[in-house]
């Protein structure tokens, strides 16, 4: 019994391949199609309605043969309307050349170089040069000239990245070292912005990471007082926050300024009036970034007379940009590279 089916579906798949390879037209291959599949009157289906004729020991392979050219057939149909209906030319097809291309991905700017351009930009704007200092530096340009004595925490081996073997080079724990190298190296007046990468010892999590990014800035003349500080880090802020934005100067320590004030924005979302707010939390304020007038002994260590002039600085993180801009939530979205994000803000 078995082998009778199995030789019929021989001669089924014989004259099915037969049929295929003269078809000519969609339309006689929905013919076919209806012929071999359909429920009620389709070949598979006879063949199928013919089971109940075999014993229950030969029933299951009996079933198993008709599944085997039921598949058959439907992937060879599967096959041949692609061929009838995707490449076919001709005449017949009709192309829409009015219809837009599909689009090609388009690169674009890392957020962190963006922001970090966007910064420079306005900076640029107001008269400043671009100064860039290297990631490997001296200890004594990233802590001792910019005051930060030999005891100091920061210099722990748990906070810095220190050179085997080299005691007096490290990854420099922020950009402010460059404030040395400019100073040493131009005599007033100046002033620049230095953008580039920090490292230090710290476990990545929301907020933090071994490397980030921050923008340094100095300012160096005769006659600067705190009041150019806060004009200049306004109209910074006004362009890049936006217009309304206010200022809050809060009294901070860094060793290399004097006085030093940590800079806070309002928040340009809610003004401080939500207390969910997403941006600020609800405390109206947003934490921006460090400055203060450069410390006379950094100057004079740097071998320029504090009695003659004066100056100030700033740094801010650029990641810390980012997410205040941007309400990036997390510090480590910005390094996983995911596309998705990358194409929404860059
Ligand atoms: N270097 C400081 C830090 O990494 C930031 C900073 C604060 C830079 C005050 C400055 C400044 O130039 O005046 O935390």
């Amino acid at each position: 019994m078995i082998d009778e089916l199995k030789k019929e579906i021989e001669g089924v798949k014989h004259s099915f391949l037969k049929e295929i390879e003269q078809l000519q037209s969609p339309e006689n291959f929905s013919a076919l199609k209806e012929r071999y599949l359909s429920r009620k009157k389709g070949v598979i289906s006879s063949l199928l309605l013919r089971l109940k004729e075999f014993a229950p020991a030969e029933k299951p392979q009996a079933g198993q043969a008709i599944n085997v050219f039921k598949a058959f057939i439907e992937t060879t149909l599967a096959g041949v309307e692609e061929k009838l209906t995707g490449s076919r030319g001709g005449a017949e097809t009709w192309h829409d050349h009015s219809l837009p291309a599909s689009a090609l991905p388009i690169g674009r700017f890392h957020l962190i170089a963006s922001i970090k351009q966007q910064i420079e930009d306005l900076f640029l704007n107001l008269g400043y040069e671009i100064a860039l200092g290297p990631e490997v530096e001296l200890a004594d340009f990233n802590f001792t000239k910019l005051n930060i004595p030999e005891h100091h925490p920061a210099r722990d081996e748990q906070d810095t990245f220190f050179l085997e073997g080299h005691d007096e080079l490290l990854l420099r724990t922020h950009t402010s070292p460059m404030q040395v190298r400019y100073m040493l190296a131009h005599k007033p007046p100046f002033k620049i912005i230095s953008p580039g990468k920090a490292f230090r010892k710290d476990d990545p999590d929301a907020t933090h990471s071994p490397c980030f990014h921050q923008v340094e800035g100095l300012l160096v003349d005769r006659g600067i007082h705190f009041s150019h500080l806060k004009g200049t880090l306004e109209a910074f802020c006004r362009s890049f926050y936006g217009p309304d934005i206010v200022l809050r100067f809060r009294p901070g320590y860094f060793p290399f300024t004097e006085p030093s004030a940590e800079v806070d924005i309002s928040c340009f979302l809610c003004s401080g009036g939500r207390s969910d707010c997403r941006i600020c939390k609800g405390s109206g304020w947003l934490e921006i970034l460090g400055s203060g007038m450069v410390h006379p002994q950094v100057l004079r260590n740097c071998g320029i007379d504090p009695d003659e002039y004066s100056g100030f600085a700033f740094g801010m993180g650029i990641e810390r940009v980012a997410m205040v801009k941007y309400g990036v939530p997390d510090l480590r979205l910005l390094y996983e590279n995911d596309l998705r994000l990358l194409g929404q803000f860059g």
